[in-house]
């Protein structure tokens, strides 16, 4: 079988804890280098998951290494310019979320990507959930109808990631692009990626770096300037052209409980996705509640093995589930948001 040669940019946590590991069952993949800016973290990274080659930086695996994709697990602000350095040495990206740590770094990586004729994908790994591909399926058939409205929250107690999140010169922001993104996105593949035309929003930060005990937070590596300047809580809506919309909250800090939830409203019936996908309709007469049933299954490694066949040709452009237009839509609402809430109004999605 012919295995994709894939080099991994930044060697953090997540590239550790999710990426690494899925690749290691992930037949049409194989790993052939690492590199990060501090480069110990490559070296360790290489020998724990014996990949043979690891750098201090792109350019040079890039240079030196003999590789047909990159998949970038760096800071935000990395991901610009690992996307265009790979894209002008023609290979196939796979970038984490968020796309960017602005739109108009999205929009220089899409351009770069098109420019060179390199395939993009960008991994949310939620789309990638069992229950959304199996709501996503009942969706399709039509049995909702068309949907108007959606609702999704990611909201932690006290759940602010540690180190560069924290720092919007490298984040790009706080929950809203952290984890707000899951679950937009997630909802907005739900809905049927209507195009999205403007945005409401605000954002608060009366938490900032809250030194609560005992809270399970996300160990982000420190960032050079060690800025604490992001938002602990977002909220507003996105309007559609479609004339759906749909109202989100993420938050990494609140006084209230946790909450994970999306809710979809359509013409027919409505669903939630969590804790389990739930079709709300009538039949018969009657209310009626219908679960959908599903196999689990390990979301980062149903993404990665989308993105290892995707680059291996496997999979057509007409096929491939998150063009790279989409993803540049995802940043766009992201942007709306923060523009919304500096601007304390309605702002309008223009891409074209
Ligand atoms: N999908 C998810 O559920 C999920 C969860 C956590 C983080 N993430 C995303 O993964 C990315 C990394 O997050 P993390 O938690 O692993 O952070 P981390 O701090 O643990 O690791 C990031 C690594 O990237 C390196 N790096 C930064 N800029 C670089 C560059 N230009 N070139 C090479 N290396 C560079 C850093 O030195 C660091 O070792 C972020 O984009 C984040 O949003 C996704």
């Amino acid at each position: 079988m012919k295995k994709i040669r894939i080099g991994i940019c930044g060697a953090g946590n997540i590239a550790t804890s999710a990426h690494l590991p899925s690749y290691q069952k992930i037949e049409e993949a194989e790993i052939v280098a690492i590199c990060d800016i501090t480069i110990e973290r490559a070296k360790a990274a290489a020998e724990k998951f014996n990949i043979p080659n690891y750098y201090g930086s792109v350019e040079e695996m890039l240079e030196k290494c003999e590789l047909d994709a990159v998949d970038i697990c760096t800071w935000n602000n990395g991901h610009e310019t690992c996307a265009i350095a790979a894209a002008k040495a023609g290979k196939a990206i796979c970038c984490e979320k968020p796309m960017a740590a602005s739109l108009d770094a999205a929009k220089r990586m899409m351009a770069a990507v098109k420019e060179n004729g390199v395939k993009f994908m960008l991994a949310v790994p939620n789309r990638w959930a069992a229950p959304n591909m199996a709501l996503k399926e009942v969706i399709e058939s039509g049995e909702l109808g068309d949907i108007y409205l959606a609702r999704t929250q990611n909201i932690r107690r006290r759940g602010t990631p540690t180190g560069w999140f924290t720092d919007k010169k490298v984040s790009g922001g706080g929950p809203v692009i952290d984890i707000g993104v899951h679950k937009i996105d997630a909802a907005w593949f739900l809905m049927g990626c209507p195009k999205p035309v403007a945005v409401s929003a605000m954002t608060a930060a009366p938490f900032g770096n809250y030194q609560t005990r005992d809270c399970s937070r996300w160990q982000g590596h420190p960032s050079p300037e060690g800025n604490f300047d992001t938002e602990d809580s977002g909220a507003g809506i996105i309007r559609f052209e479609n004339g759906a919309m749909m109202i989100f909250e993420a938050t990494w800090a609140i006084n209230g409980p946790g909450l994970g939830e999306t809710q979809l409203y359509g013409t027919k019936a409505g669903a939630i996705v969590d804790p389990k996908p739930i079709v709300y309709g009538e039949k018969f007469g009657w209310l009626s509640d219908d679960e959908v049933k599903f196999t689990d299954c390990n979301f980062f490694e149903n993404e990665l093995r989308y993105f290892a066949n995707y680059a291996l040709g496997n999979i057509s452009e007409e096929e491939n589930k998150y063009p790279i237009e989409q993803a540049v839509q995802m940043q766009s609402m992201l942007q709306g948001i923060y523009d919304s809430a500096a601007a304390k109004r309605e702002v309008k999605i223009n891409l074209d």
